[in-house]
C-alpha cells in the first residue's frame, strides 16, 4: 500500500496533475501546485460539490467571502485562544512535532511491525493524556516509547506546548501602525459574519444554508503524506441555519447526504466509515468525521460538526450587533410564533485537495493485461468517475491524412461546448490510448477510414478497454449521459 501511495505521487507528477510548488528551488514543503490535468480535475471536484449543494437544493446559497478577515473575527471564533496544537522539539534533531502526529507516527511503526497492540494501546494512552491536556504525561510516553525520530539517541525532548497555527500577516504599509491580521485557517467564518446579510438579501428561511470554497491556510507542523495535510489548502464548506433543538434531526440528515455525495461518484461504500468524535471542539455538540481508506490507512475526508450557536453567538458579543433570525412560523405548542432567536449551525467541512487525493487513490490501478500472444503488460489507468474527469472525450484520426483530422476537427467543434475534449493524431493508436487511460478519459473516438464510408467511429470505453463502432452523430450524447 505504500508502494502504491509513492506510485500515485510519481504519477501525478508525471501525468500533469500535482507538482511540488516552487520545484526549481527545491520545492516549500507541504505545499503543491496543481498542474493541466490537476487543475481541471479540481475545478470538476470543487463544480461537483457546489451544484450538489447550491442547485440541488433550493434552500442553500453560496458565497464568497475574502480570506483577510477583521481580527477580531479569530477573537470571536475561539482560534486566537484555541487552535492550537500541543509540540515537542527533538533537540537532537532540532525538529518540532506535533505530539499527535509524532505517536500516530510512532503507532504505525510498530504495526508495520506487527506489534498491533502495542500500537492500540499507545493510541489509547495518547487520546487519554490529550483529553486530558497531560503534557507531562505525554512527554513521558514518548521518552517511554524512546521515539528518536530516525536518528539515534534516546530522543532529546523539550518539554511540550501550544502553538497557534495561524499564519499571520500585517496589513498596511507602515510597520508601526501596522494591524496584525491572520490568513484565515477555514472558509467558515466567512460564512458567519456574513449571516445576516445573506439572510437578508437572498430572503431565506430557517432551515437553510451558505455554502463556500475557497482557500485556508493552517501552519501544520508535521506536514506529510503529500496532499493530505497541507499549509495552503482548499476547503468546501456549508453552515447549515436551524431552529435550536432541530439540531439533531439535521445533524444526521447531514451524515447521510454527505456520505451519498461520495458514493454517488461510484465510490465504493465500503471504503468509507464513519468516525464519531470522543473529544468534542469548543464549539460542537456533536461532531463526526468521514474516513476513507487512502493506501496509508483510514483518514479524515470529511468533518460534520453541530456548532450550536457557538460562533453567531460570539460574534454578537464582540461585535455588539444582534446576530437574530425571526421566525414567524407558528409553535404547535405555544400556539405563537417562534420569534426571535440565533439559530443553531450544522457544519459539513471537506478538504478539496483532500478529495482530490481520495479521488486519486480511487482511480490508479496498475492492470495486469494478457495479450493475445500470452504475454503479459501493465497498463496504468485511472478510474477517475466520468463526472469529474480532467479530459471527458479524447478525439483521434488514425491517420493524419485522408481527410481523417478535418472529420475529427468536426467532432471537436460540436462537442467541445458540452465537455473538455483533447485532441491528438500524433504516434500509434495504442500509445495514444495508454496515455489517456494515464490521465482518466472515460471515453476516445477514432476516426478512420470506415468513417469516410459510413459516419461510424470507434468509441473505446477506458476501464473495459472494449470497443463498439457508433454512428458519428450519437458520440456527443453517449459523452452527455455518462458525465451527467
Ligand atoms: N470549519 C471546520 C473545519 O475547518 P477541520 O476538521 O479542521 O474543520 C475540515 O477541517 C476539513 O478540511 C478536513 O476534513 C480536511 O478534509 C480539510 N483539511 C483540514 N486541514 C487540512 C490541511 N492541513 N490540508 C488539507 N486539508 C485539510
Amino acid at each position: 500500500q505504500e508502494n502504491k501511495f509513492q506510485a500515485i505521487i510519481s504519477h501525478a507528477k508525471e501525468y500533469g496533475f500535482v507538482f511540488p510548488s516552487s520545484e526549481i528551488y527545491d520545492g516549500l514543503s507541504a505545499v503543491y501546485d496543481y498542474g493541466p490535468y490537476g487543475s481541471e480535475l479540481k475545478k470538476n471536484i470543487r463544480d461537483y460539490w457546489w451544484k450538489s449543494m447550491t442547485q440541488m437544493h433550493d434552500n442553500i446559497v453560496g458565497i464568497d467571502a475574502a480570506i483577510f478577515m477583521h481580527p477580531t473575527t479569530w477573537k470571536a471564533s475561539g482560534h486566537v485562544d484555541n487552535f492550537s496544537d500541543p509540540m515537542i522539539d527533538n533537540r537532537d534533531s532540532q525538529k518540532r512535532y506535533r505530539v499527535d502526529h509524532l505517536l500516530e507516527a510512532h503507532a504505525e511503526k510498530l504495526e508495520a511491525a506487527g506489534k498491533k497492540e502495542e500500537a492500540d494501546a499507545v493510541l489509547k494512552k495518547m487520546d487519554q493524556l490529550l483529553a486530558a491536556e497531560d503534557y507531562a504525561g505525554l512527554k513521558d510516553l514518548i521518552a517511554a516509547e524512546k521515539i528518536v525520530c530516525g536518528i539515534s539517541g534516546t530522543g532529546n525532548w523539550t518539554d511540550i506546548r501550544q502553538f497557534n497555527l495561524m499564519f499571520s500577516t500585517q496589513l498596511g504599509s507602515v510597520a508601526e501602525d501596522a494591524d496584525t491580521i491572520y490568513l484565515r485557517p477555514e472558509t467558515a467564518q466567512g460564512i458567519f459574519v456574513n449571516f445576516l446579510n445573506v439572510q437578508k438579501t437572498a430572503r431565506m428561511k430557517v432551515p437553510f444554508g451558505i455554502a463556500q470554497t475557497g482557500k485556508a491556510f493552517r501552519n501544520e507542523i508535521v506536514a506529510r503524506q503529500f496532499i493530505f495535510r497541507m499549509r495552503e489548502f482548499e476547503q468546501m464548506e456549508m453552515q447549515f441555519f436551524v431552529r435550536p433543538g432541530t439540531q439533531m434531526e439535521w445533524y444526521n440528515y447531514w451524515k447521510e447526504a454527505r456520505l451519498k455525495w461520495h458514493t454517488s461518484l461510484g465510490i465504493p461504500a465500503e471504503k468509507y466509515r464513519y468516525h464519531d468524535h470522543v473529544k468534542l471542539a469548543h464549539y460542537a455538540d456533536a461532531a463526526l468525521d468521514i474516513e476513507y481508506e487512502f493506501p496509508f490507512g483510514f483518514k479524515e475526508v470529511e468533518g460534520i460538526h453541530s456548532r450550536t450557536d457557538f460562533d453567531l453567538k460570539s460574534h454578537q458579543e464582540y461585535s455588539k450587533k444582534k446576530q437574530q433570525y425571526f421566525d414567524n412560523d407558528v409553535d404547535p405548542a405555544t400556539g405563537k410564533p417562534y420569534g426571535n432567536y440565533i439559530p443553531y449551525v450544522i457544519e459539513t467541512s471537506i478538504g478539496l485537495d483532500r478529495m482530490f487525493l481520495l479521488v486519486m487513490s480511487h482511480a490508479y490501478e496498475e492492470e495486469v493485461l494478457t495479450k493475445e500472444d500470452g504475454t503479459q503488460e501493465t497498463r496504468v489507468v485511472m478510474h477517475i468517475p466520468p463526472q469529474i474527469a480532467p479530459n471527458k472525450l479524447a478525439i483521434l484520426p488514425l491517420l493524419k491524412k485522408d481527410g481523417l483530422p478535418e472529420i475529427a476537427r468536426e467532432l471537436m467543434d460540436e462537442c467541445k461546448p458540452f465537455f473538455k475534449c483533447f485532441y491528438e493524431e500524433k504516434d500509434a493508436i495504442g500509445r495514444r490510448y495508454r496515455r489517456q487511460d494515464a490521465i482518466g478519459t472515460p471515453f476516445c473516438v477514432t476516426i478512420d477510414h470506415q468513417t469516410k464510408e459510413d459516419q461510424t467511429v470507434t468509441i473505446r470505453y477506458r476501464d473495459s478497454m472494449k470497443q463498439e463502432r457508433v454512428h458519428i452523430s450519437k458520440v456527443k450524447e453517449i459523452v452527455l449521459g455518462a458525465i451527467a
